[in-house]
């Protein structure tokens, strides 16, 4: 990266001293990674943003929901900066609002709402987590998704009447996840799953189909994620004998089926970090980061598990000028890109991530 943006974001990044704390996700480019204080998956992400009463400024590296996320953790005397705006996720973008109202009023008709506990996967826009904080519901991420399942189904016992339906999970976003984490970490069928498509009349199910699934999946994907293959896993096994799969649980179930081993982001550096030398891997996640791991483990093989390029175009909206840009705009006094949660958003997100931070194990 240019040399001359390095300095000048050194010499802002230095005079903001303890005023600002910058936070780094592990998909970011390596020219911003540089300059992150903490770097982590989402999960550790948040509870970092939480820990940092004194910071007067979070300057967040990675995207809209991550941002927002800190806002709604942090106290109202601190500000948390998006470099780029324009750092989105598409798979965020798939649940509007007004659309996971409509699914819930269909529930509602189908005589279903009271058994259904809404979970949202932390890759959802800060209206989202708010509706499952106030129907009795939680966030999760990619570290904690079967924990937070566990207690969505677990929630209703004893409050139910002994004849109610069995408890079911809404699951938002990411129908990836919420299948990969149901059926191989908590024993559900299949069947037990049905995809809601928003863009469909009755999410594209009956009446009878909303009764009888146990895990109503959001019809959401990461663009990223589905772009790996089983076949090209099989392919490597044939050419690469000893690899193993390593996967992020936003890949397609047959892709999660034929891997090895499957995690957060942070779940997949500590584990290459913690493999003998001479280990051989194929990694499913964001480009960036399988780079990083690669140049950080000589001693092990690192491939990508697909042949073309793959980041996420979203994260690496924010470059070096652009952090340049808000960390030289702080200096000077000026607060850009500030993600702020109106109130009455915050305090039932807050609940939802709060629910979260506080689950078990
Ligand atoms: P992690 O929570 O594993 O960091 O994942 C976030 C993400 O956006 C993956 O696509
Ligand atoms: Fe969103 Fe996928 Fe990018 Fe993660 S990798 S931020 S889920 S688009």
């Amino acid at each position: 990266s240019d040399p001359d943006l390095v300095a000048r974001a050194r010499a802002a990044r230095d005079a903001l001293g303890d005023r600002a704390f910058v936070l780094g996700h592990h998909y970011q480019r390596d020219e911003v990674i540089q300059f992150a204080d903490v770097t982590g998956d989402s999960f550790k992400l948040a509870r970092e943003a939480a820990a940092r009463p004194d910071a007067e400024y979070i300057v967040f590296c990675g995207v809209h929901f991550m941002a927002e996320s800190a806002d709604i953790l942090t106290g109202d005397h601190q500000q948390v900066v998006l470099p780029d705006l324009a750092a989105g996720c598409s798979m965020a973008d798939m649940a509007r609002l007004r659309q996971v109202e409509d699914a819930w009023d269909a529930l509602g008709a189908a005589g279903v709402a009271e058994s259904v506990v809404p979970v949202t996967y932390m890759n959802s826009s800060a209206d989202i987590k708010a509706f499952c904080g106030r129907h009795d519901g939680v966030v999760c991420t990619s570290s904690n998704a079967k924990r937070a399942l566990d207690w969505a189904f677990a929630s209703k016992d004893g409050t139910a009447a002994p004849d109610a339906m069995p408890t079911k999970v809404l699951f938002l976003p990411d129908q990836h996840l919420g299948r990969n984490t149901a059926v191989l970490e908590m024993g559900f069928s299949l069947d037990d799953c049905v995809v809601w498509d928003p863009h469909r009349p009755g999410g594209g199910l009956t009446e009878q189909e909303l009764r009888d699934a146990r895990v109503i999946l959001w019809k959401g994907h990461c663009s990223v994620h589905g772009r790996f293959s089983a076949e090209v896993g099989r392919e490597l096994r044939r050419t690469l004998p000893g690899v193993q799969l390593l996967v992020h649980p936003e890949c397609r179930h047959e892709v999660v089926l034929e891997a090895d081993l499957v995690g957060s982001t942070e779940f997949i550096i500590n584990t290459v970090r913690a493999a003998p030398p001479g280990s051989i891997w194929a990694i499913g996640t964001e480009l960036n980061l399988v780079r990083r791991l690669a140049a950080e483990h000589p001693e092990q093989q690192i491939t990508f598990l697909d042949k073309t390029v793959c980041y996420c175009s979203t994260m690496n909206r924010i470059d070096l000028p652009h952090l340049v840009w808000a960390l030289e705009s702080l200096v000077a006094g000026t607060v850009v890109n500030r993600i702020s949660v109106d109130a009455d958003t915050e305090h039932w997100a807050r609940v939802a991530l709060e629910r979260m931070l506080a689950l078990p194990g």
